[in-house]
């Protein structure tokens, strides 16, 4: 297996997660948002606001083709849109074992509210976007992921070892937390 690949909604804890999981098992950590905040110069909301969501869109699936040949033995955390698109399914589970990191509205909300660098989440009742959103992508979240892991009421520690046990059934090996060294995607 190639990478580790976290999905899932805004606020869902793929970027802590992601890099909490990477310094455990000593890989390399990779955010799709900041790679494209770094290539293009620019960051998220200023792209948005300057050359449209459709724009952004492209550089996703463009960066995700990139990915197939230059990323390796990587967690790699994605922005929460990439799984909408088809083709972005697909280049997902070829780049990796991808984990969906769940959680529901309620804590999804926790964790957004006080957070302005969301173009999607402008605009509007926050509560009927994120609603709406949610509503939207969870089949393709379900899709495009090999395993799926809630959040709510556990801690950072126990996603860990959740991934950890369900990643293993499809052959990656992620040495532990407290006793490893040794690694291997
Ligand atoms: C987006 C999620 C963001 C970022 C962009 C669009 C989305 O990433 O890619 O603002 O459409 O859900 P995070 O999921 O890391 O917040």
């Amino acid at each position: 297996m190639k990478n580790i690949i976290l999905i899932g909604f805004m606020g869902a804890g793929k970027t802590t997660i992601g890099k909490l999981l990477a310094k455990e098992t000593e890989l390399a950590f990779v955010d799709t948002d900041e790679r494209i905040e770094q290539e293009q110069g620019q960051k998220i909301p200023d792209i948005f606001a300057q050359e449209g969501e459709l724009y952004f869109r492209d550089l996703e699936t463009e960066l995700l083709q990139r990915m197939q040949e230059d990323t390796y033995g990587s967690v790699v955390s994605v922005g929460g849109g990439m799984p909408v698109r088809e083709q972005n399914r697909a280049l997902l589970r070829s780049l990796g074992c991808v984990v969906y990191l769940s959680a529901g509205k309620q804590t999804i909300l926790e964790r957004v509210k006080k957070d302005g660098s969301r173009p999607m989440l402008e605009g509007g009742s926050l509560e009927e976007r994120v609603e709406r959103l949610m509503r939207e992508r969870e089949g393709y979240y379900r899709q495009a992921a090999h395993i799926d892991v809630r959040t709510d009421g556990r801690s950072i520690r126990q996603v860990l070892q959740i991934i950890s046990q369900e990643t293993r059934k499809y052959g990656v090996v992620l040495q532990q937390f407290h006793d490893g060294k040794s690694k291997q995607v």
